[in-house]
């Protein structure tokens, strides 16, 4: 089969060439953006008399046929015509004849793939803000149900402190606001429209690239038009965003594994979020939990695979480009797989507040309670720190916590304690006490889920 571009050509390429060559196995993702981009290029080609009007129209009406076609699923594309942006000319011109030819007069597949993935990812970046809404209402939800409901915090995995569980979740709801707010900003440097940059370095034709721009509804051009045919950086930046939201879900994702094993026992995930054992009977699997985690390793490589292959690009367009798509098309795929699962999970879990309440009530996360009440009362904080962690150790070895030792034995230690030092030492006023402006105390943790629910509407 001849190519759109044999003209200069003695002999046809081998199959098995064409098919390493070829990208349309993976950019007919983009028929719909291309088809969207070449209208708004015919459109301006007419409107700046480059092609008569009836040039234009024809073209038009065949592009509006081929957008039916796509839809439905008609259009049979071939590796022969290399890319998405071949195929669709070589059948436009199957449909109207040689006038399909035109379309591409002041426009080179450079500026024409450039701006296809402009717009693929302006849509893109819109779906999956819209994901990470959906996701931090689940979370603001449990939030809300589990204020009072106190568990251990922990810092190097050893009890810490004891906290709200709904003052935990929302840290997750805050990560999410950033990655939001980080998509929300890449916005401006997707907005902007290519076309009319040519192969490289513009063309002679009269065009008027703001036309095409806001017939396209992008909201600038590009300045230089060999930048604007190299420039991946707005596919880093999302891929970038992208790792970072994977991340943050990979160690929310650690944390629903680990409360859902039995030496937690803080969740049980629903049903449909977890699977069970071929072999052992009793197994409940947080499957998706670990599968989220573990997409993250595959959407930090799409990233470093970006950013190698730009590396060492000279300008304007090099082949090498073509590897901007797959790692594009696949971090959107595992985005829009695991945001929403990631919310089902956590709207539909169980919280176990019977296992937290026990697991706050025998450990020591309570002990900075004490150091502070003395040190509330005149003893600098390192004495009393002193004195805290020798009855922490008195306790160890004898089995106990503090609440279990008599009073006499507190006031051993140091004649500061008083009786009123059992209420203090209670989970729940632990808690509540912590009223420090973004702290844990119940006061806190209700103030904080207003905001955010101003911040999602
Ligand atoms: N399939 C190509 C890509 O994805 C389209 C641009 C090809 N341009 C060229 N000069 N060969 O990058």
């Amino acid at each position: 089969m001849t190519k759109l571009w044999g003209g200069r050509f003695q002999k046809s390429a081998e199959q098995w060439v064409d098919e390493f060559g070829a990208s349309i196995s993976f950019d007919q993702k983009l028929v719909m953006e291309d088809l969207e981009g070449s209208t708004a290029h015919v459109k301006m080609l007419a409107a700046c008399n480059i092609l008569s009007q009836e040039e234009g129209d024809q073209i038009l009406s065949g592009l509006e046929k081929l957008k039916v076609k796509a839809q439905a699923g008609e259009l049979e594309f071939s590796t022969a015509n290399e890319d998405i942006h071949l195929n669709l000319e070589k059948f436009l011109i199957d449909e109207i004849g040689p006038v399909g030819g035109k379309l591409h007069t002041a426009r080179s597949r450079n500026d024409q793939v450039a701006t296809d993935m402009h717009l693929y990812l302006k849509n893109r970046v819109k779906e999956i803000i819209e994901a990470i809404q959906a996701f931090q209402s689940a979370i603001v939800e449990q939030a809300e149900a589990h204020v009072e409901t106190v568990v251990p915090g922990y810092t190097h995995l050893q009890r810490a402190q004891p906290i709200s569980f709904g003052h935990h979740l929302m840290t997750y709801f805050w990560m999410l606001q950033r990655d939001k707010e980080r998509l929300s900003e890449s916005m401006k440097r997707i907005d902007l429209s290519p076309l009319g940059a040519g192969a490289m370095s513009g063309t002679t034709f009269p065009i008027d690239r703001e036309m095409s721009a806001d017939l396209l509804g992008f909201s600038g051009v590009y300045q230089n038009s060999l930048d604007a045919v190299s420039d991946r950086d707005f596919i880093l930046e999302f891929l970038s965003n992208a790792s970072m939201l994977m991340m943050h879900m990979s160690r929310f994702a650690e944390e629903i594994i680990l409360w859902s094993s039995e030496e937690f026992r803080f969740i049980e995930l629903d049903d449909t979020f977890s699977t069970g054992s071929s072999i052992m009977p009793q197994k409940k699997n947080p499957d998706m939990a670990e599968l989220i985690r573990g997409k993250t390793g595959r959407v930090y490589g799409n990233l470093f695979g970006l950013l190698t292959t730009l590396k060492g690009l000279p300008l304007a367009y090099n082949k090498d480009l073509q590897e901007d798509k797959e790692g594009m098309f696949d971090t959107v795929h595992t985005l829009m797989g695991s945001l929403p699962i990631f919310e089902g999970m956590v709207r539909t879990m169980t919280v176990r507040t019977d296992s937290m309440e026990k697991a706050v009530h025998s450990d020591f996360s309570n002990a900075t309670e004490l150091a502070d009440y003395l040190a509330a009362k005149g003893l600098p904080f390192r004495e009393a720190h002193e004195v805290t962690g020798k009855l922490v150790f008195t306790c160890i070895q004898r089995g106990y916590y503090l609440k279990d030792l008599p009073l006499a034995e507190l006031q051993e230690a140091s004649p500061l304690i008083e009786d009123d030092i059992y209420g203090v030492l209670l989970p729940k006023t632990a808690v509540a006490r912590r009223n420090s402006l973004g702290g844990t105390g119940f006061d806190q943790v209700h103030y904080q889920l207003g905001l955010a629910k101003q911040l999602i509407g």
